[in-house]
């Protein structure tokens, strides 16, 4: 990545014009097709120890995809959606009954207690206050409540296959990774797999599960690459990350 070429991209979309187009081109959104809304519901109910028949659902930045809250409340779930953008198609959330909040300034307006899961799927990489987001699920759920998420730690730019590229965005500074990003949907806050569980734990989660995607049979590769040379070799070899967190009590 060349970084001035990047600031100018990013400071176009400032222009209410340029800003207009992408949001039109942006489809976020395999959770449009309702055979990856069943598969992921799947993998999140791993990490989720009741049946969710009768549960209090709340998922965090569904983006354009129905199919997770569609999979969900087929299984007897009351869904609630957030994100700060508001683009779930209104028929959808209609037909499915979602309770489906947005703000810019990414504040749960829900009170204290009222959901029993919270989960989100490819979204907190993206959270650009990842500590006041989680304190915020912390509150929203019940005692014994659980977040779930899974959390893609790549670059959304090019290169996410390729060891020297796959973690490019850490050889920036906060202050120019932020010039190069901020409104840009490539943007996503760097922290590492060790860092998501520490502030799963800032936050008041116990955690309950975890399960990655790592390259270790490639650490030779990723050891050679400069800006991951503080890292270790789970931070430095982690792509994905599934983590679930458990509110104390009940
Ligand atoms: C890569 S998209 C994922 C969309 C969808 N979950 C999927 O997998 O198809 C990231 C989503 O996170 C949302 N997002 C970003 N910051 C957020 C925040 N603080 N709270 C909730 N959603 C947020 C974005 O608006 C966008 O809808």
């Amino acid at each position: 990545m060349f970084p001035p070429a990047e600031m100018a991209k990013n400071a176009a979309l400032l222009l209410p014009p340029v800003r207009a187009a992408a949001d039109r081109r942006a489809v976020t959104g395999i959770l449009g097709d309702p055979e990856q809304g069943e598969r992921i519901l799947g993998e999140m109910c791993r990490f989720v120890d009741r049946p969710l028949d009768g549960l209090s659902v709340l998922e965090l930045g569904p983006g354009h995809g129905s199919m997770l809250a569609a999979a969900a409340v087929a299984s007897g779930a009351r869904y609630a959606a957030f994100d700060i953008r508001a683009t779930l198609p209104s028929a959808e959330v209609e037909r499915l009954d979602i309770d489906y909040r947005t703000d810019p300034a990414g504040a749960l307006s829900w009170p204290d207690d009222t959901f029993d899961v919270v989960w989100s799927y490819s979204v907190l990489e993206h959270v650009t206050h990842p500590d006041a987001l989680l304190a915020d699920v912390h509150r929203v759920l019940r005692p014994s409540g659980r977040t779930v998420a899974l959390i893609d730690l790549t670059t959304h730019a090019h290169g996410r296959r390729d060891p020297r590229l796959m973690f490019e965005f850490l050889r920036f500074s906060e202050r120019t990774w932020r010039l190069m990003t901020s409104n840009r949907s490539i943007y996503v806050n760097r922290l590492r797999r060790s860092q998501w569980r520490e502030a799963y734990e800032r936050a008041g989660f116990g955690i309950v599960g975890e399960e990655a995607d790592a390259w270790t049979d490639r650490l030779d590769e990723f050891r050679q690459v400069p800006w991951l040379d503080d890292l270790s070799d789970e931070d430095a070899t982690t792509r994905h990350l599934w983590l679930a967190g458990e509110v104390a009590g009940g």
